[in-house]
């Protein structure tokens, strides 16, 4: 039985809080912010959703990290979030010191967790957490693939008017506007989604997916939530159930897709050690030139990073 911590407890920290509590896979989930009593208040809410919704997963809510003692896995969204006109990497200053202090802090209690990075931009806050935590690389991972894979399902199913149950993507690359969706690995039920969509049709919708981003938060006036906080979620459940499970990734590559000490999304298998292995798909010529593209994108973030 597994406790897990989630740093942040604004929008995304809270939703992911609520939906891992919904799963009933874990004992005790804690939830930390600055504003300790806005954590207080939030956990409190969702244990008092428990005798409602059947589940046994105990809540606290705290700023306090000796309270995160001996977590097995540590989701941080602690950061600010976008607003409108701001690109993720508007973020990165604010967001990696925030990241970096929440990552020490984390380890003087808790010695060898999991931790998943959701601040943005997503990407360079793994790098920045990874560095800062000296943990081993199948240990520090980003949430980045799963919500966006979900964005671009989800819009198929719209399309074509079908569950988005049936809808299986892949998706490469960073977490920003050079994302790389995989129309040749998607499928609806096994059918190859390029045999059910016209390809002006399928390009306007990689398209809306790559800017999925963006589009929530012209409308909220902030970031999303509830999909980053439910893909955060199932990535612990898969970790926490050691399901195996593959999943777009933020994970360090060591010369994996000829790519050398970058963080970027990439299909993983995730179970109880956090990435169990990293998948290298076969890519032909026109998908490695855009993973070059968005590897590039991601490296000049990162270059901002280590120069701060
Ligand atoms: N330690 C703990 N919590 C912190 C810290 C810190 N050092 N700094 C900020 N926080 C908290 C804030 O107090 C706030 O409650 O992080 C929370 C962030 O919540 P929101 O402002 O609601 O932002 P949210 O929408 O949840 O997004 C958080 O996730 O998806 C990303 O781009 C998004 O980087 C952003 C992050």
């Amino acid at each position: 039985m597994s406790k897990v911590t989630v740093i942040g407890a604004g929008n995304v920290g809270a939703t992911v809080a609520n939906v891992l509590a919904h799963k009933d896979i874990v004992k005790e989930i804690v939830l930390v912010d600055i504003v300790g009593d806005l954590a207080r208040g939030k956990a409190l809410d969702t244990w008092q959703q428990a005798p409602i919704d059947n589940y046994s997963t105990f809540l606290t809510g705290t700023s306090d990290y000796k309270d995160t003692a001996n977590s097995d896995i540590v989701v941080i969204t602690a950061g600010i979030p976008r607003k409108p006109g701001m690109s993720r990497d508007d973020l990165i200053s604010t967001n990696a010191n925030i990241v970096i202090s929440v990552v020490k802090s984390v380890l003087e209690y808790s010695k060898n967790p999991i931790i998943i990075v959701v601040s943005n931009p997503l990407d360079v806050m793994t790098y920045a957490a990874f560095k800062a935590s000296g943990l081993d690389r199948s240990r520090v991972f980003g949430m980045a693939g799963v919500l966006d894979t979900a964005r671009y399902r989800a819009f198929l199913a719209s399309e074509l008017k079908v569950s988005p149950k049936d809808i299986q993507a892949l998706l490469l690359g960073g977490h920003g506007d050079t994302m790389v969706p995989l129309p040749r690995y998607t499928t609806v039920s096994g059918i190859p989604v390029t045999e059910l969509i016209e390809p002006d049709v399928l390009n306007a919708i990689v398209d809306r997916t790559k800017s999925g981003g963006g589009e929530l938060v012209k409308l909220m006036g902030t970031s999303a939530w509830y999909a980053p906080g439910a893909a955060a979620a199932q990535m612990v459940e898969a970790i926490v159930k050691d399901e195996n499970r593959i999943f777009p990734v933020c994970a360090h590559l060591n010369g994996q897709y000829g790519l050398k000490d970058i963080f970027v999304g990439v299909p993983v298998k995730l179970g109880k050690n956090g990435i169990e292995s990293i998948i290298e798909l076969k890519l032909n010529n026109d998908e490695k030139a855009l993973l070059q593209e968005s590897a590039n994108a991601v490296k000049e973030v990162m270059d901002v990073f280590d120069k701060m």
